[in-house]
């Protein structure tokens, strides 16, 4: 017989309150729920040709068979993971070796592992700590940066109506910021706008990060998908050029087609606390996921190690890079109110929609897109273009 109730241990959970759905991935499940013909997917951050596939790069599927085929072990790398790995990926993003930029690196799952240690790793250097973020943002930015800790003030820096990048506002934001805080950039392909700085505007963002003594945490998810993998890493090389410190988090999911396997890293140059940032680094990588997961990192180390895949695979995502170029121009030409997005690089642009009009686009022509008007321009083909043009017209025009 029972006498008493048992003491409930489901009140550990009481203090939990549902979340709502990530607005990113959510899409992917409403997108594929819709049974109608003819529906536009410009919602996730997936490369696509022009015939909607996202097919693993030839150099991928050549570098994956030889490792399988050469592969001896599958035992633990440590949690710095493929030391080969980060020193193949250091001349694509800095054109130097680690040690001539003075940063190490951790191989991290995908880009956005590398900017949650880059958060953790600044929250404990200082609790609660700023970053700046310039909105709008990749939307789980500052989920990220207030998980770890730290404190997130943003600005704004593109306007989606204007369809401009808001230069002068982000400097008179960042010159309210104070030394040592941290300050988020996009590397390349401004995710969500497409919108990035000049050379120029970028030369005048080093020196003010430099001269207020802040710390730039830089996010390299896309490049060679803007203007190239060189020019791509043009803003980035500024920056490091003018900082004592920096971190940067980056991703290979796009660049080389990884996305599932979680390929990225963080590099940290941190002054004269290197060695201490390092191993608290590796102390929060440790505890969160003990080693990073290794085949996509040692498929890309295999490739940038082999002079011929690395040339095809250079070329392949020059292919890439040339299709949205191509939709870019495709829809400057179609529509003037998307002109704008000519002028822009790589996946994303911010459609000048209120969010009636973004659901509007959704119920009554079957196109997706993020909220606040961000699509990813992948998702746009020679045959669906006219159709996805004639919808943007009818909801801009309501
Ligand atoms: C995106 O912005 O859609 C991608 O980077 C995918 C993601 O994780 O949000």
């Amino acid at each position: 017989m029972t006498t008493a109730v048992a003491a409930r241990s489901d009140a550990l959970f009481e203090g939990l309150t549902p979340q709502p759905p990530d607005v990113v991935l959510s899409l992917i499940r409403a997108f594929a729920e819709d049974p109608r013909e003819g529906k536009i997917d410009l919602g996730v951050g997936v490369y696509r040709d022009a015939a909607g596939r996202t097919p693993v790069f030839a150099a991928m599927k050549a570098a994956e068979a030889r490792l399988l085929a050469t592969q001896e072990t599958k035992s633990y790398l440590g949690p710095e993971g493929d030391f080969g790995f980060l020193e193949a990926i250091a001349p694509i993003a800095f054109g130097q070796s680690l040690s001539a930029v003075c940063m190490f690196g951790v191989q991290t799952p995908g880009g956005t592992g590398a900017l949650r240690l880059a958060a953790e790793l600044a929250n404990a250097g200082r609790p609660g700590a700023r970053i700046w973020l310039g909105t709008p943002s990749w939307p789980i930015h500052s989920q990220i940066f207030a998980e770890a800790g730290l404190t997130v003030r943003t600005f704004e820096q593109y306007d989606a109506f204007e369809q401009r990048l808001m230069f002068e506002e982000m400097m008179t934001a960042l010159g309210r910021a104070e030394a040592g805080d941290v300050v988020l950039l996009h590397g390349c392909c401004h995710n969500p706008s497409g919108a990035d700085p000049s050379a120029e505007q970028w030369r005048q963002i080093a020196t003010l990060v430099a001269e207020r003594g802040l710390v730039p945490l830089i996010d390299l998810a896309y490049q060679g998908l803007g203007d190239g993998l060189e020019p791509d890493a043009a803003g980035l090389r500024a920056v490091l050029a003018a900082c004592e410190t920096a971190m940067v988090a980056y991703s290979c999911d796009k660049s080389f087609g990884l996305y599932r396997e979680r390929t990225g890293a963080l590099f940290v140059r941190a002054g004269r606390h290197q060695e201490a940032a390092r191993t608290n680094v590796l102390k929060f990588a440790r505890c969160a996921w003990s080693m990073p997961p290794d085949h996509g990192a040692a498929a890309a180390r295999i490739i940038l190690e082999d002079e011929a895949l690395s040339a095809e695979w250079r070329a392949e995502l020059e292919t890439c890079r040339r299709r949205l170029a191509s939709v870019r121009q495709a829809l400057a030409e179609a529509e003037p109110r998307l002109a704008a997005i000519g002028e822009q690089k790589g996946m994303f642009s911010i459609l000048p929609l209120t969010p009636d009009q973004v659901g509007r686009m959704r119920q009554d022509f079957g196109v997706y897109m993020l909220g606040n008007g961000r699509i990813n321009l992948a998702g746009l083909t020679p045959s669906n273009i006219p159709a996805f043009v004639r919808a943007f017209r009818a909801c801009a025009e309501e």
